[in-house]
């Protein structure tokens, strides 16, 4: 298995290219099995995720090509609207894919995604969401099977939470449904307007995309599209927070506009952070100063503080002065990147949901394993920060959700490679 090779304390210094969006990748793939025509689909990262999920379609009889950031897609019949525990198991984002083939097919017979490092990851907002539209579930030996043998009709839903992958869920379903569907109390994130945007490219009929309530009327058939994903939003919060964790300055491109008005009014409580505007898709960030304030945030849905950056931020505030209090109010199980943090030197207890972390503590390098994705870059940023060498085991986590970031770090000032075993 690779490792990552890191000598920290170095500054950080240079531009770069974010790359298109993991989470926004993922349920427009899988929206490609609404319609029968062609999708190409632009500015697509080379993840390991994004394989998972190739691999996927092509077991639903999806002819795709993936080349150079741009995926040609087109989900032919006969159906096939099996998607067994193999391929589900590798990603939870799979089942994704129960919707589209619910609403194009009529009947589905999906793996449950089971669970993962980061909590439990249930699925009843999926599937009650998906049984107001008509779907009848049964769940045999570890599979969700779903029919509607009248087809799905439009319906109003009421999400007990802002579930990002329950609202894509029901948002693709919901545009082949017969009639108008209402989705109240749906999450807001970027990446769910993206795929609306894209299923509305496709000639379905959205309104609300980005506020509490989403309307759907059905359609009868959904077209072809040629659609590019947005910039990867954690990808770059990640190197924003590292920013302030080594100081020095990045300049990101390759951006949106929108992207970059959310990070400088996300950010605006870290005063020792300068987020500068270049152009509607360059953003230049600096660290001017080499010490900074603790700080106490709770992870929210969007527009709060992403969940996604709750690792990396802990890391982060192991400089600060001052002692940070951050609490996990997404996931139950959010906090494996903290023992090996601390065996680098931290001092971070968890109590509950929360994290108390001591201020002005000096980490050192060490070996470390990632156990999930977010908590692995967490570990890149706390190695780049330590004084000494660090060595990252079981990177494969990292390469499920960041497009050769070794490679993007190395050309800023920073000491760091892979290791290939
Ligand atoms: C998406 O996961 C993202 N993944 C996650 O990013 C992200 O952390 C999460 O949204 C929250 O923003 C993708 O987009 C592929 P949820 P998802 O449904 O859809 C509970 C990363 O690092 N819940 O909003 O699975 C659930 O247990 C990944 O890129 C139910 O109880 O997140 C969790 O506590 C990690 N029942 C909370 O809601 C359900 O039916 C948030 O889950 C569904 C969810």
């Amino acid at each position: 298995m690779d490792q990552i090779e890191i000598t920290g304390g170095r500054p950080v210094k240079g531009t770069i290219k974010i790359s298109g969006s993991k989470n926004s990748s993922l349920p427009i793939l899988a929206s490609s099995l609404l319609t029968k025509k062609r999708m190409n689909i632009l500015n697509v990262p080379n993840l390991s995720d994004i394989h998972s999920m190739v691999n996927l379609l092509k077991s639903l009889n999806s002819d795709i090509k993936f080349s150079d950031g741009e995926i040609i897609i087109q989900c032919k019949t006969p159906k096939r609207n099996f998607a067994s525990y193999d391929l589900v198991r590798k990603m939870r984002a799979s089942f994704l894919v129960l919707g589209p083939l619910l609403a194009r097919y009529g009947n589905a017979k999906v793996s449950l995604p089971g669970g993962c490092a980061i909590g439990a990851r249930p699925i009843d907002i999926h599937l009650n969401g998906l049984k107001r539209l008509g779907v009848k579930f049964m769940i045999e030996n570890g599979y969700v099977i779903g029919e509607a043998i009248n087809g799905l009709k439009g319906a109003r839903i009421i999400l007990p939470f802002k579930s990002v992958g329950a609202t894509e869920n029901l948002m693709m379903a919901a545009t082949l449904a017969d009639g108008k569907t209402v989705l109240s109390n749906v999450a807001q994130e970027p990446e769910v307007v993206d795929l609306g945007n894209c299923l509305i490219s496709m000639g379905a009929n959205i309104t609300g995309l980005g506020s509490n309530e989403i309307l759907i009327e059905g359609q009868k058939q959904l077209k072809g599209c040629r659609y590019s994903i947005m910039p990867d939003r954690i990808e770059l919060g990640t190197f924003i927070l590292l920013v302030l964790g080594c100081s020095g300055q990045l300049k990101f491109i390759n951006l949106s506009e929108d992207l970059i008005d959310h990070y400088i009014n996300l950010l605006k409580k870290f005063k020792e952070l300068k987020l500068e505007k270049k152009t509607k898709n360059i953003l230049l960030v600096k660290s001017s100063e080499m010490t900074y304030k603790a700080k106490n945030i709770k992870t929210r849905s969007y527009p709060g503080f992403p969940t996604d950056l709750q690792a990396q931020l802990s890391a982060v505030m192991t400089k600060a002065i001052g002692t940070s209090r951050i609490e996990e109010k997404i996931f139950e199980n959010r906090f494996m990147h903290v023992a090996e943090l601390n065996r680098m030197g931290a001092k971070i207890n968890i109590d509950g949901c929360k994290v108390k972390i001591k201020g002005r503590k000096k980490i050192y390098g060490a070996q470390v394993m990632a156990t999930d994705l977010r908590a692995s870059s967490s570990l890149i940023i706390a190695g780049l920060m330590a004084e000494g060498k660090t060595i990252i085991n079981r990177v494969y986590h990292l390469d499920r959700g960041y497009e050769e970031i070794e490679k993007k770090l190395s050309m800023c000032n920073l000491k760091i490679k892979r290791i290939k075993n």
